[in-house]
């Protein structure tokens, strides 16, 4: 499989409309270091049958960046479009509203999430008249996997943590998951984690068994958006586990044998300056900060 990062940024993006902090001002300043909302697409044995994982407020940029994700060669659009869900947070969600012009929406997600977007966001109620949407269930990691385009997908469990807009509905373990796809040809397998907020003995041993994993770059450690004044709550405390620090996760991906990325960057995280001596850290650990447009074989 391939995999192609659509994009590497945090809600808000890299730089975000409202702020003008140093990461903000300086891609402005430096267009290589802008960055969009995190996203990844999945091109598997068929590659006109690509899918992705996550959509957000930029997707549509996003497919019209790639010429493997553009429609075509003729004058057809493309017909379906296939999304899985890592959550139900805005900055991975609302580009289902953008792809509307899709005759078919399938969107692969667990029951919270399903419920969130279905009930919350009345998604069906609003996307109706414009297109299908069809819902299909995220299978736990361990039961039978869902086929998507020649990839083998499921879910690992990671948090109770609710989007914002639907706080106050039921805790479950599936409201934040990582997505596992397994390449039954190649035998290649990849979790995308891009909201982690704690380590789990399922998420290590998955983590310890795949060949490529994303994880939660939001912020290098647990007291930045408070020193930063961005929230009272500390990174770990807003769901995100910091990279760096006491359980953190780069002393956790470090020993691993995987290819271990980095996305879902803060405009505040000192990664968004490539001259940052925290590069140095990470490299040193082999671990990598995913950029916009990165390719992947599996
Ligand atoms: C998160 O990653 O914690 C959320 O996307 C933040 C938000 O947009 O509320
Ligand atoms: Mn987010
Ligand atoms: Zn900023």
């Amino acid at each position: 499989m391939l995999l192609l990062t659509l994009g590497t940024a945090a809600g808000g993006g890299v730089p975000q409309w409202n702020c003008a902090c140093p990461g903000c001002s300086g891609a402005r300043a430096h267009p290589d270091r802008r960055r969009t909302h995190d996203s990844l697409a999945v091109l598997g044995p068929d590659p006109s049958s690509w899918f992705l994982v996550n959509a957000g407020p930029d997707v549509a940029d996003h497919l019209e960046a790639h010429t493997a994700l553009r429609p075509g060669p003729g004058d057809e659009r493309t017909p379906v479009v296939r999304v899985l869900l890592t959550d139900a947070e805005l900055d991975h969600t609302i580009g289902l509203l953008r792809l509307r012009e899709a005759r078919n929406i399938e969107v692969h997600a667990t029951a919270p999430v399903r419920q969130a977007l279905r009930e919350r966001l009345a998604l069906d109620t609003t996307l109706t008249p414009y297109t299908t949407l069809s819902w299909h269930d995220l299978p736990q990691a361990g039961e039978k996997p869902t086929d998507v385009a020649g990839i083998e997908v499921s879910a690992v469990h990671l948090s109770t943590k609710r989007p914002r807009y639907a706080a106050d509905a039921p805790e479950d373990s599936g409201w934040v998951v990582a997505v596992r796809l397994h390449d039954p040809v190649r035998g290649s397998t990849a979790l995308y984690a891009p909201a982690l907020a704690e380590w789990s003995e399922e998420f290590g041993e998955e983590a310890a068994a795949a060949d490529c994993v994303f994880v939660d770059g939001t912020f290098w450690d647990d007291e930045e958006p408070r020193r930063l004044g961005i929230s009272a709550r500390t990174s770990t405390g807003m769901g995100h586990l910091p990279i760096e620090g006491p359980g953190g996760t780069a002393e956790r991906l470090a020993p691993l044998p995987a290819r271990c990325l980095y996305t879902h960057f803060n405009n505040t995280n000192p990664l968004v300056d490539p001259s940052a001596p925290e590069h140095g850290i990470l490299a040193d650990r082999g671990l990598e900060v995913a950029q916009d447009g990165m390719v992947i074989e599996l």
